[in-house]
């Protein structure tokens, strides 16, 4: 996994089921472009980059650690709820500032060089049936031509996951789990793509530590031997077309 471990923790990037949510930082990192990194600057220098939904701003901290200037986000008061992790990590908060955004409302144009965000397009495609095309289009806008998109997000994966989630959940009308294909083609209408699914058994842990330990089941077994749509965490890495 991630050597910036060294300096951010991961509890502090990702917040539950650690080990398998985690996999989308090295998916991403091998991914990612800035025309402007030489041998000697981190990847995402200069990098304006926004997190959308950040709640506790985990990749807030994440892109700031890679050089990047940062624009964390939420609905309402980012800084609030994002500031006392962040303010563990100085050096990193200075490049961090805080906004309201609402991804169906973005207010920027041509601007950004990467929009992450992770668990917010099920939030916000359960509000009605268009929200998620609406959010994408409010994205692709915002990112400047070339512009890259990193996202994670929940996927319905298989019956067990679906019944489990209805058995244990408290929030599930709340929440639009996304179908594999659905969410795949309707990214690749706005976006060049690259993405992987991973997870099986990790969501199935009752706490945090089953969830971790199952995750590394998931990383040794699961994770190739599966078919894609199985697995519950969909990562995507996006280029605006
Ligand atoms: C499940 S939480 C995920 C928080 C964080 N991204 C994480 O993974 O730990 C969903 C987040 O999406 C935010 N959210 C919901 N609707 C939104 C919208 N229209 N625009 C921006 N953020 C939204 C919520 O305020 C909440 O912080």
């Amino acid at each position: 996994m991630e050597n910036i471990r060294d300096t951010v923790k991961i509890t502090d990037i990702i917040e539950w089921d650690k080990s398998n949510w985690a996999k989308a930082l090295p998916f991403w990192k091998h991914h990612l472009r800035n025309e402007n990194k030489t041998n000697e600057t981190k990847l995402l220098k200069d990098q304006k980059v926004l997190e959308l939904g950040g709640r506790c701003g985990g990749l807030s901290l994440w892109a700031a650690s890679l050089g990047a200037n940062v624009t964390c986000s939420d609905l309402e008061n980012p800084e609030k709820i994002a500031s006392p992790i962040h303010n563990k990590y100085p050096e990193l908060q200075k490049l961090i500032k805080y906004e309201s955004v609402n991804a169906l409302d973005i207010h920027y144009e041509n601007y950004f060089d990467v929009i992450c965000f992770k668990s917010v397009l099920g939030g916000v495609a359960s509000l009605h049936e268009n929200a998620r095309r609406e959010m994408l289009v409010q994205i692709h806008k915002a990112l400047r031509n070339g512009g890259q998109l990193l996202f994670a997000e929940n996927l319905t994966a298989t019956n067990l996951h679906m019944w489990a989630r209805k058995m244990f959940r408290k929030y599930e009308a709340s929440w639009s789990y996304q179908y594999f294909d659905d969410l795949r083609k309707l990214c690749s209408e706005y976006f060049d793509q690259k993405y992987c699914t991973v997870g099986f058994a990790g969501t199935l842990g009752l706490n945090e530590t089953m969830k971790v330990f199952l995750g590394h089941i998931d990383t040794a077994l699961f994770d190739w031997s599966l078919p894609e749509r199985w697995r519950y965490i969909f990562i995507d890495f996006c280029m605006k077309k």
